[in-house]
């Protein structure tokens, strides 16, 4: 039986990206649609979602604090896929 009480890049990560999300920040080189490249960029990523610098004003909304908990509770269930 699947774990629910573990978080999971498919289905808890991956979906707080949008399609602008991903199509603007592969131009500045990272892909957030890549589980690789959000696990090695996740440290920045936390930072600017949670200080509402990323999505910029404009471009998505801000991340609820839900979200940015979610986010970090990913990195401390070890980076399930
Ligand atoms: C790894 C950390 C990140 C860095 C260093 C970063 C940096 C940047 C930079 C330099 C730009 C171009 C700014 C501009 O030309 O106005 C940009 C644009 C953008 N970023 Fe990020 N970003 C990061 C994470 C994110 C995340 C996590 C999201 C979404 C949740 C995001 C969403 C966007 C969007 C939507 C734009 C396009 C803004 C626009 O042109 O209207 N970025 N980012």
């Amino acid at each position: 039986m699947a774990d629910e009480t573990t978080t999971s890049f498919a289905r808890d990560i991956r979906p707080m990206f949008t399609d602008i999300d991903v199509e603007h920040m592969k131009g500045s080189g990272i892909d957030l649609s890549s589980y690789d490249d959000v696990q090695s960029y996740a440290a920045a990523i936390y930072r600017t979602v949670s200080n509402g610098t990323m999505p910029p004003p404009g471009s998505g909304k801000q991340w609820t604090s839900e979200m940015c908990e979610r986010f970090k509770q990913w990195q401390r269930d070890n980076w399930p896929p």
